[in-house]
């Protein structure tokens, strides 16, 4: 009955009077009216970096007196981004006004519209209200509730990939080094597999090397090594592309190449693979979740000899807890990354390293085992 009458034009027309009778300009809040509750409706599972996410929030003034939504002394919503370590990310806050003046115990609803962080990362959203001297007012008072929510911020859905989709959708036969990789043009796609062979080869790869390649795409590196190894030396690629495997089959025809489609945890291969000197993982694991990337790691070393070592590139961030991202690109946090190796039983050294983003980094690390 009671919600019936305030719904009602009469009602609304007295609120209106009576909050431009009541309303001051305000006045800084002494701490112990520092005291409201704010609510996320909404918390988004999940966000897209650079995008900007709809936040439906309810707040709530908890004090004895009222807050006033204009002027100096106005109380705000300061809505900012932290990082998982709860410090503050280098994007400006947002400071939104409330819709109108607040008597003590009324709640009010509203949408604020926040930009996202535009990188990947683990972050925390905090939104909080504050007065003109910015000290939020959880700060201020201990019974002040603030929304303090972790959010993973992954890439935007748009360059996420799905490989099975990509190789069953792609020609091979004509555009089988542009499906893999960001190459701008074919010479590129080749200066690079002659760049890593020259860099394997620095690790000591020999003509008679037996390289296991995991996620070895359409042959970047067979190509690279099928007039490098001898007949003693052996490939065995694998990939979970069905159609990237079937091109290496036909287009790779030594009899010491060997190429069968794998599952996303598991190596295709038994004892006709065992004692790799190298497995390979090349733009890999950029693409794995770290759950996977450890499985495979551990497959790995299954098939490697005890000196054998793998060569992976990864993308790091500090702004990432574990791992953060998406199967178009995945980063994980540097320091858990050599945790899991080392758990693995791999000893790790840093043999590249280049800017990935203003936060993140790509290197490439050749893990030995201990
Ligand atoms: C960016 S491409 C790189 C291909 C190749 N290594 C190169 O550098 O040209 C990533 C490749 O990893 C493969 N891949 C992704 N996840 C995989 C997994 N769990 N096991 C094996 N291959 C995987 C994809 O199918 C794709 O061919």
């Amino acid at each position: 009955m009671m919600q019936v009458m305030k719904s009602t034009a009469a009602w609304k027309f007295v609120r209106a009077i009576k909050r431009s009778v009541l309303s001051t300009t305000g006045e800084v809040l002494p701490a112990n009216e520092c005291r409201g509750e704010v609510v996320l409706l909404n918390p988004p599972p999940c966000l897209e970096a650079g995008s900007r996410c709809q936040l439906n929030l309810k707040v709530q003034n908890r004090s004895g007196v009222q807050w006033v939504a204009k002027g100096d002394h106005a109380v705000r919503l300061r809505c900012r981004w932290l990082t998982f370590q709860n410090e503050p990310f280098d994007a400006e806050p947002t400071f939104s006004t409330l819709p109108r003046t607040l008597f003590p115990g009324e709640p009010q609803s509203l949408t604020l519209k926040l930009p996202t962080p535009d990188v990947v990362g683990d972050f925390i959203l905090d939104i909080d209200f504050v007065q003109r001297d910015d000290t939020p007012f959880s700060d201020a008072h201990s019974e002040s509730k603030a929304v303090r929510l972790p959010v993973p911020v992954i890439g935007p859905r748009t360059t996420d990939i799905d490989y099975h989709e990509v190789f069953r959708t792609a020609n091979l036969d004509d555009n089988h080094w542009w499906v893999v990789g960001a190459y701008h043009s074919k010479e590129q796609y080749e200066r690079s597999s002659r760049e890593r062979l020259e860099m394997l080869v620095k690790q000591g790869l020999t003509p008679n090397s037996r390289v296991l390649d995991i996620g070895c795409g359409t042959g970047q590196m067979a190509s690279a090594m099928k007039d490098y190894l001898s007949d003693t030396g052996a490939f065995f690629g694998t990939d979970i592309g069905k159609e990237a495997i079937e091109f290496c089959q036909r287009t790779f025809r030594r009899k010491n190449f060997a190429f069968r489609q794998g599952g996303m945890t598991t190596v295709p291969f038994d004892t006709s693979a065992v004692g790799c000197d190298f497995a390979i993982f090349f733009s890999v694991f950029t693409h794995t979740f770290l759950d996977e990337t450890a499985l495979l790691m551990s497959e790995a070393r299954r098939l490697l000899k005890p000196s054998g070592v793998i060569i992976a590139d990864l993308i790091t961030s500090p702004l990432v807890e574990r791992a953060a991202g998406h199967r178009g690109e995945m980063v994980v946090n540097k320091e858990r990354f050599l945790e899991l190796a080392a758990m693995l039983g791999y000893r790790a050294e840093i043999i590249g390293q280049w800017p990935w983003n203003r936060h993140a980094e790509r290197f490439m690390f050749k893990l030995s085992q201990r």
